[in-house]
């Protein structure tokens, strides 16, 4: 079987277990492996990578519960992105009342951030979906790997061998989501 075919054939399992593809925010896959270590830094800015706001600030405001932003951090002085991969991140809002514990000291407010790099092979992980047990995980679909954001990324699914690094984030003055600190761990794969 091709990749592309068991990226499809996945994806649509992981929608048939849900019941609910139309709540799947879907966002286009740009697979590749990166090892890097620490690509963000703390001040930098996050960049909408794609949509009608690509290459603007995230704002908190822009950040929903079930939705997913992709960004890149950006070096506040020289405003160019440390990396389009290695410094990806997908932003999401963990719903009133269910951040855990383990991710408050990187949120801010209800908002989490994490490496957009999937630990298994490299690819995106930055689609939002429900498996039936609460909403809002963060899903690769090229294997099927399954993370939650409201408790720190940790692996709930698929072949990911650990959790996404998260990017400790606050919010500045103006409203942007901002980096507090690098990732907390390496990104991507081993
Ligand atoms: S690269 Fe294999 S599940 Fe993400």
């Amino acid at each position: 079987m091709t990749d592309a075919r068991a990226t499809r054939r996945t994806f649509l399992k992981l929608t048939a277990m849900t019941g609910a593809a139309a709540g799947v925010v879907a966002v286009s896959g740009r697979a590749g492996a990166q090892t890097a270590s620490d690509p963000a830094k703390a001040g930098d800015l996050l960049l909408h990578q794609d949509g009608p706001n690509k290459g603007k600030p995230v704002k908190a405001t822009e950040v929903k519960v079930g939705e997913a932003v992709w960004a890149v951090a950006v070096d506040p002085a020289t405003k160019k992105p440390r990396d389009a991969m290695k410094g990806g991140v997908v932003l999401t809002k963990v719903a009133s009342g269910k951040l855990q514990a383990s991710s408050k000291p990187n949120a801010a407010g209800d908002i989490v951030a994490y490496s957009s790099v999937c630990t298994h092979q490299g690819c995106p992980s930055k689609e939002i979906g429900s498996l039936g047990q609460g909403k809002g995980h963060i899903i690769c679909t090229c294997h099927g790997s399954i993370y939650d954001p409201a408790d720190n990324a940790t692996v709930l699914g698929g072949p990911a061998p650990k959790r996404l690094p998260a990017l400790p984030i606050k919010v500045d003055a103006a409203g942007a989501v901002v980096a507090k600190a690098g990732f907390t761990g390496k990104v991507g794969p081993k």
